[in-house]
């Protein structure tokens, strides 16, 4: 897709919010700590957010909860109002788009143009989307045995806590809160510490769209504390979670200890994209370079382990090793950027010690391996060979800018290798004959099959894990279901209807 460039960024976004957002209120935490958040394209301070905990989620919880009771403004709002609600606030993020855009890649990395182009227009996207379901979340009317009549409701689940990650901190706090609002719940957002800039302008907005207080809150703060609060609340009805393997457990076992709150998880992944010898180089080196380095590496989907057969895997190798040398890396809000650095200093460091167990595990370093530059988070295009699945870079998910190209013989053998990884995200093939697409997709073990690209995902569509990459599925209409009890109502009649 060849798109325009982007309207030019704000360089220096100011900074309007920094405190807790509960009851459609700013507010300071209740310890009076607060924590800084860091540009990483120089390692510097950007600001100081509040710092909530414990107390701040049980305040912005309590909100929550008196939003949602019988007979409160939201409750009672009609579902098509709710509509006029999450358009308006798709409006108002539309009109600020050059802003959000420019502070997401201030306080996340990202270039700019991926900021304004890829995240924001599934911010919008996702509401208006969500929006359109509003008054059609129904139930059925089923032909029960005796004199009943029998009706059932799609309600509210209640108070959803959303725990949001850093990788696209704006587009995952409004696709997490667009289906909770659309049907009709009330939230509180605990965004990632290390880039809470974008959630807090999001909640101004909420307000400014006229959304009634309590129905969405946001507390910054650090996961084992203010995510660990909210997690492990009692009057928290659903949690829905994005971000590691580790956590999405601890989120599980808090969920089984309080009160048995629904628990939606979307984690990690290994993701395999097999290339078949019939595949146009010409077209997969480049989809299957971006399905990795794109956003840096760190996409929950990256195409982590490429398999190539080996009829065309040297002269792939080759092109592939080429491309991810002329990478344009630097400023991520000079448009010709491609490419920025890490979110954080622990990430680069994770990803480093990654590169290097690939060293001495005996896998080959094609090109990068490196830190870029002297200043900030980046980190050198990296290609390796000679990968095999019992090497950390070959079974961990990486969440970085490192490729594996593995070579392979036959379809048992791709599967069987694609499939022993615990993970189940996406996976991906290029192929043009249709058998071959066809076995593949139905014997790959996960939530996405992308066939002749890669990254496909849709608002409309579903989208999660099989085996440990998570527990149900956000967006489109499955997307919904996380959101809502089915309730059974029973009317006994006179007479047989
Ligand atoms: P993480 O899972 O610790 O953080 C994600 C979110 O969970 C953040 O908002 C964090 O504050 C919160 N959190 C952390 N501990 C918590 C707890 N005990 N209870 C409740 N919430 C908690 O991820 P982290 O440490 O930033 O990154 C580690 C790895 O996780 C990455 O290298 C990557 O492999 C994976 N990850 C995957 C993501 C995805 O899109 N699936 C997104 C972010 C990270
Ligand atoms: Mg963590």
């Amino acid at each position: 897709m060849n798109l325009p460039p982007p309207p030019p960024p704000i360089r220096n976004p100011e900074i309007k919010y920094t405190q807790i957002f509960i009851n459609n209120e700013w507010v300071n935490s209740e310890s009076g700590k607060t924590f800084p958040t860091i540009n990483p394209t120089n390692g510097k301070k950007i600001c100081d957010v509040q710092e909530g905990d414990k107390a701040d989620i049980d305040k912005a919880v309590a909100a929550a909860k008196k939003a949602f009771e019988f007979g409160s403004e939201w409750r009672s709002m009609d579902a098509s109002q709710r509509a006029v609600l999450l358009n308006k606030l798709a409006d108002l993020i539309e009109r600020d788009r050059i802003y959000i855009s420019s502070l997401e890649t201030l306080d996340n990395g990202k270039p700019y143009n991926d900021a304004y182009y890829r995240d924001l227009t599934i911010c919008m996207k996702v509401l208006r989307y969500f929006a359109g379901w509003t008054d059609k979340i129904q139930g059925k009317t089923i032909p029960v045995d005796g004199a009943s009549f029998c009706y059932t409701r799609h309600e509210p689940v209640g108070v959803c806590g959303q725990i949001i990650p850093w990788n696209y901190p704006a587009m995952m706090m409004v696709w997490k809160i667009g289906p909770a609002l659309a049907c009709g719940n009330t939230v509180v957002v605990k965004p990632a510490e290390q880039t809470p800039l974008t959630a807090l302008h999001v909640a101004s907005l909420v307000k400014e769209a006229g959304f009634p207080p309590g129905v969405v809150n946001v507390v910054p703060g650090y996961g084992p504390t203010a995510g660990g609060a909210l997690s492990s609340h009692y009057d928290v009805n659903k949690i829905a979670f994005t971000g590691s393997t580790e956590v999405g457990k601890l989120i599980m076992e808090a969920a089984a200890k309080t009160n048995l709150k629904r628990v939606t998880l979307e984690l990690g992944g290994k993701s395999p994209l097999v290339i078949f010898k019939d595949a146009n180089l010409d077209e997969v080196v480049e989809v299957a370079h971006r399905a990795l380095f794109f956003n840096m590496g760190q996409v929950c989907t990256a195409a982590s382990r490429t398999y190539i057969h080996e009829d065309i895997y040297d002269e792939f190798v080759k092109r592939s090793v080429e491309r991810a040398k002329s990478k344009l890396i630097g400023d991520p809000y000079d448009l010709k950027s491609e490419y920025g650095p890490q979110v954080s200093k622990e990430q680069f460091d994770r990803v480093l010690e990654l590169i290097e167990s690939g060293k001495s595990e005996g896998a080959n370093l094609e090109c990068g391996g490196n830190r870029h530059g002297t200043e900030g988070y980046f980190i050198q295009p990296t290609v390796f060979t000679n990968v095999t699945e019992n090497m950390r870079i070959g079974k961990e998910e990486i969440f970085g800018p490192v490729q594996q190209l593995i070579k392979f013989k036959t379809m048992d053998e791709v599967v069987e290798r694609a499939n022993n990884t615990s993970y189940g995200l996406a996976a991906g093939c290029f192929t043009k004959d249709l058998d071959t697409a066809l076995e593949f997709s139905s014997r790959v073990q996960a939530g996405s099959v992308w066939m002749n690209g890669y990254g496909l995902a849709t608002t409309q569509a579903p989208f999660g894990g099989f085996k440990m990459s998570g527990i149900g599925r956000e967006a489109g209409e499955y997307g919904l279901q996380a959101y809502y009890e089915v309730k059974t109502v029973v009317i006994k009649t006179n007479k047989k209807l």
